[in-house]
């Protein structure tokens, strides 16, 4: 038997109303933010990824789904959206459109060859948010107050919002050479991966899964005390802002985030709900001040972040919240015999072209196995059509949670259940 590839997940009938739930529910939250839908292909010339995400992270060497095409190009399903909506920000000139800075939220699978986990899919959905175009704080607080919004619109409330800046990319260099000053000495008693990343990207040890209790990573120099003036100015800006409208967040001076294009304000957002499992991040993102610039893009900056549905849907299930099946039944109509079933057949697709939610039995069941039918599917009202109702034209119509019966022609069936 083929079996579905590992990492992956089918979402049954029985619960994709919950999909649609918190996708609809999001993207209420973007509208009243004034974001619009993008939308991008699910593979990119690999280059795209190597450029922005940066070479030396774990998605890049480890986690990408690369293929050669028959042209012979690499091509790669994309593992996260930003990188494809700069491109596509770029290439449709999107920096010359009057309307600025460009806002737009995705809803797209991502595919990382990571270890299957609770929380831990090789393809996922994230829902992403990205404003492009702007460098002012209060965007920045724009985005973590609507990152709020997402979750809070479910009444989640486990949440803890971690920040920090990354700062610019001259403090960076100065934090890099103080890094590489600290790990010099004991880097063979980190993994491979480290032992490179000393040269090419101190920053990423700290970010290593393997090595991440290794004594000298709570030791590690902070970030935040390499920061250069512009830089605390922005993040303060950014907190003070965040304090006036009452957005709760702790700073989180280790937060360095999994990707390279970070800059300025980096965030993730935590669950701390009892039996969340392990992975307690909900969604990640910060600013890309570099980016555009690097794709070959004018000097625009932006930010963004993205959750996943998976580990939201998590999320919810731990905080022990509802989600009511939308999905009900009008009517169900009980058939006997082919004369009822061929007479039910058109009636239903009558009452369907007036806005009527319906259904019928089509395994010629028993009328009781057909009423437990229309009880599993919800069905409001039921109707039973046997010979004397086809002679007399009349129904009774069945009201399936008070059990009342009232009689009505066929005519004013549709009247009677409106
Ligand atoms: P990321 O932190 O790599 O950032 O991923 C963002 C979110 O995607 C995570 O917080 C998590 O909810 C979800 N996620 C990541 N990997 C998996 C997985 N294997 N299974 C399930 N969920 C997963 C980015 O991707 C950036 N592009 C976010 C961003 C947007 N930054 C700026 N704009």
């Amino acid at each position: 038997m083929i079996q579905i590839p590992r990492g992956t997940q089918d979402i049954l009938p029985k619960d994709s109303y919950k999909w649609q739930y918190i996708e609809d529910t999001l993207k209420n939250v973007c509208e009243k933010y004034n974001y619009q839908e993008i939308r991008t292909p699910i593979f990119e010339s690999t280059d795209l990824f190597v450029r922005a995400v940066g070479d030396t992270t774990d998605i890049v060497n480890k986690e990408m789904y690369t293929f050669k095409d028959k042209g012979d190009r690499s091509m790669t399903l994309r593992p996260e959206g930003t990188a494809p909506v700069v491109r596509s920000y770029i290439e449709n000139k999107m920096y010359g459109d009057p309307n600025q800075p460009i806002k737009v939220f995705y809803n797209q699978p991502m595919f990382r060859y990571e270890r299957q986990q609770k929380g831990r899919y090789r393809q996922f959905v994230q829902f992403g948010v990205e404003a492009i175009g702007v460098e002012d704080p209060l965007i920045d607080v724009e985005i973590l107050s609507m990152l709020m919004a997402f979750y809070e619109s479910f009444g989640l409330k486990d949440l803890e919002l971690h920040i920090n800046s990354i700062g610019d990319f001259d403090s960076r260099k100065e934090y890099q050479k103080a890094l590489q000053e600290h790990f010099r000495p004991k880097i063979d008693e980190f993994c491979d991966d480290c032992q490179s990343r000393i040269d090419t990207n101190p920053m990423r040890i700290l970010d290593c899964k393997t090595d991440k209790n290794h004594p000298l990573m709570s030791t590690a120099p902070k970030i935040t005390d390499y920061l250069n003036d512009e830089s605390i100015e922005y993040y303060e800006k950014v907190k003070s802002q965040l304090d006036k409208i009452g957005i709760k967040y702790v700073e989180d001076p280790s937060l360095v985030r999994g990707l390279d294009y970070y800059t300025h304000t980096a965030f993730e957002l935590m669950s701390t709900a009892d039996g969340f499992g392990s992975i307690t991040t909900l969604a990640g993102g910060g600013r890309y001040n570099g980016l555009v610039e690097m794709l070959d893009g004018p000097a625009e900056t932006g930010i963004g972040f993205a959750l996943s549905i998976e580990r939201l849907l998590l999320a919810i299930e731990a905080e022990s919240i509802e989600i009511e099946n939308p999905h009900t039944l009008d009517l169900y109509v009980v058939t006997m015999g082919e004369e009822s079933r061929d007479y039910a057949s058109v009636l239903l697709s009558q009452l369907r072209q007036k806005g009527i939610t319906a259904d019928m039995d089509y395994k010629a069941r028993g009328m009781r196995a057909q009423m437990r039918d229309a009880d599993r599917k919800n069905a409001a009202y039921t109707i039973v059509i046997g010979d004397n109702e086809l002679e007399e034209g009349k129904v009774n119509v069945k009201n399936m949670s008070t059990g009342e019966e009232v009689a009505y022609s066929f005519e004013n069936l549709e009247e009677a259940i409106q």
